[in-house]
């Protein structure tokens, strides 16, 4: 089965076959990164461009390696130090990057759907969305989705909780979408001024009681306060949050037996997620970062349309 799409810029414009054929790509590709030799020819001769126009840890170094052990030759764009400093906008950036004849840009930018504007308008270049404002971060669902069913051999029928600040999050907005496609039922529980204001049409289950959330989940999903995108206070103080949102020991108690707990990172330890349950062995935050390299492969192979079987 061929990967169709052009860019990867949303998970709502994947069908559930686009997601299961990126997850088994991705799982076909993971090896690599435990052999003595990680590298594999099959993108030798592209060029991906790593444009990230807002911090990143874990997106930003395992594009750049999953780039680097399919011979890619990569390069990472920052706009710090770039001429944007003389006032070149976002577009004339990439319209002049792309002139330096790229394959695949990596792009991640704090304006909800810029990512998918500049792609409309630089149409030669495959354009992957790498997390744009509060709107999507494709392969950090694709990410935990195959953690997932590595843990739980499926996703379809599974209980599926998304705890904390919901509105400001594309982790939530990407896996909520994902989770439906592929059968999962999705809860979302935090305070109620950080679930969005259309939770109704997301078509989740919702609830401000971590203890309700937490009662029979297979899966809970935890996320950080976007403090950068909360324009006023939320919440009365961080440690009012910790004590009635945070994760703890004791509301895994009343979970499916063999639960599991994901967090995308950046982890605020003892916020949102006490430290014995991010260390804990119901945890899978490395789970995810290493899955983190293979997903991104799959999503740089596939849309490069290479051909050939990787070695
Ligand atoms: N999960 C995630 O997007 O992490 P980074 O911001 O470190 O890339």
């Amino acid at each position: 089965m061929a990967f169709t799409k052009h860019h990867l810029l949303r998970i709502a414009d994947l069908t559930s076959r686009d997601i299961e054929l990126i997850l088994s790509t991705a799982r076909s590709l993971k090896g690599i990164s435990f052999r003595s030799v990680k590298k594999v020819p099959a993108l030798r001769g592209k060029t991906v461009l790593n444009c990230f126009f807002e911090s990143s840890t874990r997106t930003r170094t395992s594009f750049e390696i999953a780039a680097k052990r399919l011979s890619a030759d990569t390069i990472n764009f920052s706009s710090g130090g770039s001429s944007m400093s003389k006032g070149e906008s976002v577009l004339d950036t990439i319209r002049n990057l792309n002139a330096m004849q790229p394959d695949i840009v990596v792009m991640r930018h704090q304006s909800s759907g810029l990512i998918g504007r500049i792609a409309a308008q630089v149409p030669q270049c495959h354009f992957i969305n790498a997390g744009d404002g509060m709107h999507e971060h494709p392969t950090q669902a694709l990410l935990d989705a195959m953690t997932i069913q590595e843990a739980k051999g499926k996703i379809r029928g599974l209980r599926v909780v998304i705890l904390g600040d919901v509105t400001h999050s594309r982790v939530a907005r990407s896996n909520i979408l994902l989770l439906r496609k592929l059968g999962a039922h999705v809860r979302v529980a935090g305070p109620s001024t950080l679930l969005p204001p259309e939770v109704d049409a997301l078509g989740v289950t919702h609830t401000t009681s971590v203890a309700a959330a937490t009662e029979g989940a297979d899966v809970v999903m935890v996320l950080r306060i976007q403090q950068e995108r909360l324009g006023e206070f939320a919440f009365p103080s961080v440690r009012e949050y910790a004590r009635y949102y945070g994760l703890s020991a004791q509301h895994l108690e009343r979970a499916a037996p063999h639960v599991v707990v994901l967090h995308p990172g950046p982890v605020n330890r003892g916020v949102e997620l006490s430290p014995d349950v991010a260390d804990g062995s119901s945890s899978l935050i490395l789970d995810q970062v290493e899955n983190g390299i293979a997903v991104r492969m799959a999503s740089l192979y596939l849309l490069s349309g290479v051909r050939e079987p990787v070695q």
